[in-house]
């Protein structure tokens, strides 16, 4: 064989391996686009889907169960998150939940009189799901501003009188806002302590999923107010499909673009345009009413599918999608609407000015129980003896059948409740 036919020989050897090489990729890239588009259009899911969501996520514990405090965190500058690190006493495993969900907590709060005043509220799992502790990251609401309404009442006692030690009676975790375990990429927004469950869903994507591309949106006034920058920071750093972007919307004389933060301003549509390729993510948000509210209207304006918008707001008040706005009863309804609340024995006319059942009793002087008000615990579940009521959104809580949650229902008919 002569040198010249070596080298064409060679040369035939590398073309080939190189052809080989790229057809690999190509065909690792065309199986990876196929299944972004069967998830997109909702055919299939991955075997760590499957896997993962034949877990028993939700699969708890009936009842309340006593936790106990094994740790304390101060998270930011201005003193005022806290993170409480939570070991059941029983010491036996915990199940595993989806990230995005809550724990429901019964707390007696001191009264002024030397009693106890029983309290029901959800605070979001902050960290992703483990066998032995739970984690939850509480914002202290103070008194709103130019007012002498009493600060609020569950925050300020985890912050003063919750502390390492401490017993907590605890509802296993709950809620219908959890990440899906697909493969779709995923952005992420956070507005203020909106950031908790998104923290959850982040660390259980670059634990179990760190080939998914995962974007976090952190929306804070400034440097004070962030919490666990270092940790966000060093996972970007670590995690090449995890992009970070932390945005200041009135940052401090102190707070330096690029160092402290990536955008001065809120978080909204126009940012996701600039920042975002195009691809179908899935979006979760969390966060102030108002912040959801524009996001929500934006993204679908944008053209993203109402399914893959997901959302939670830690409040009573419920975001209105324009794709699901319907009239008010008041205005959909010709007739008068009697509600009955047999045990008080107290009748109203619904007049179609309260945001719910709850709000309608409560301005009305009739005593029911509630925790959450919107929808997540369940303290306001209450028997319907006659009639029809209708919910304003899916609530997080299962209520039996047959009874409402007072919280997220208005009525459609007279309506005879047992409260
Ligand atoms: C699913 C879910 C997840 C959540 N996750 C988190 C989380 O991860 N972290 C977190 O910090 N929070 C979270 N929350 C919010 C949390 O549950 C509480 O709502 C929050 O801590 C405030 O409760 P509070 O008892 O401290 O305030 P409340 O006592 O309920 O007071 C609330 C506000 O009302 C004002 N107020 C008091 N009295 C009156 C009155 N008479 N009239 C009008 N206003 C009054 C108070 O000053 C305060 O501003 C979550 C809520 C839900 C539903
Ligand atoms: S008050 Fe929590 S579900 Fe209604």
């Amino acid at each position: 064989m002569t040198s010249a036919m070596l080298l064409l020989w060679i040369a035939l050897g590398i073309v080939v391996q190189l052809a080989l090489w790229l057809g690999i990729v190509f065909w690792r890239h065309w199986q990876r686009y196929i299944a972004l588009q069967d998830q997109a259009n909702g055919k299939s899911t991955s075997p760590l889907t499957e896997s993962l969501q034949s877990d028993n996520a939700s699969e708890g514990w009936k009842g309340f169960r006593t936790f106990k405090v094994i740790q304390k965190t101060l998270e930011d500058d201005n003193g005022a998150i806290c993170s409480f690190y939570l070991r059941p006493e029983d010491r036996q495993s915990l199940p595993v939940f989806k990230p995005g969900q809550f724990l429901t907590f019964k707390l007696a709060i001191p009264t002024p009189g030397g009693t106890a005043e029983e309290l029901i509220r959800c605070y979001s799992l902050s960290d992703s799901p483990a066998h032995d502790a739970y984690r939850v990251s509480i914002k202290r609401v103070p008194t709103p501003n130019g007012t002498s309404l009493p600060p609020g009442r569950s925050s300020n006692f985890f912050h003063d009188y919750v502390h390492v030690g401490s017993s907590l009676a605890v509802r296993a975790p709950s809620g219908h806002f959890y990440l899906n375990h697909e493969a779709s990429p995923v952005v992420l927004i956070g507005g203020g302590i909106g950031i908790t469950p998104m923290l959850s869903m982040l660390n259980w994507i670059v634990n179990h999923q760190p080939e998914r591309e995962v974007w976090l949106f952190y929306g804070v006034r400034n440097s004070a107010e962030v919490i666990m920058k270092a940790h966000l920071l060093a996972l970007a750093a670590q995690h090449p499909n995890f992009k970070l972007r932390i945005c200041f919307s009135a940052p401090l004389p102190g707070d330096m673009t690029a160092r402290d933060f990536h955008h001065r301003g809120r978080i909204d549509v126009a940012l996701l345009r600039t920042e975002l390729p195009l691809k179908p993510f899935d979006f979760y948000i969390c966060g102030p009413t108002p912040m959801m509210e524009s996001l929500v209207d934006a993204l679908e304006d944008w053209g993203v599918p109402d399914s893959r918008i997901h959302f939670e707001a830690f409040g009573p008040a419920s975001i209105k999608r324009k794709s699901s706005i319907e009239p008010k009863v008041s205005e959909s309804c010709t007739e008068t609407v009697m509600v009955t609340f047999a045990k008080s024995n107290k009748q109203f006319i619904w007049d179609g000015t309260s945001n719910s059942l709850l709000e309608f009793a409560e301005s009305n002087g009739v005593k029911v129980e509630s925790g959450c008000r919107a929808g997540g615990c369940g303290s306001c579940e209450t028997r319907i003896q006659s009639g029809e009521v209708k919910f304003s959104h899916s609530p997080d809580f299962d209520s039996e059948p047959g009874n409402c949650l007072l919280c997220v229902c208005i009525p459609v008919t007279d309506v005879v409740l047992e409260a």
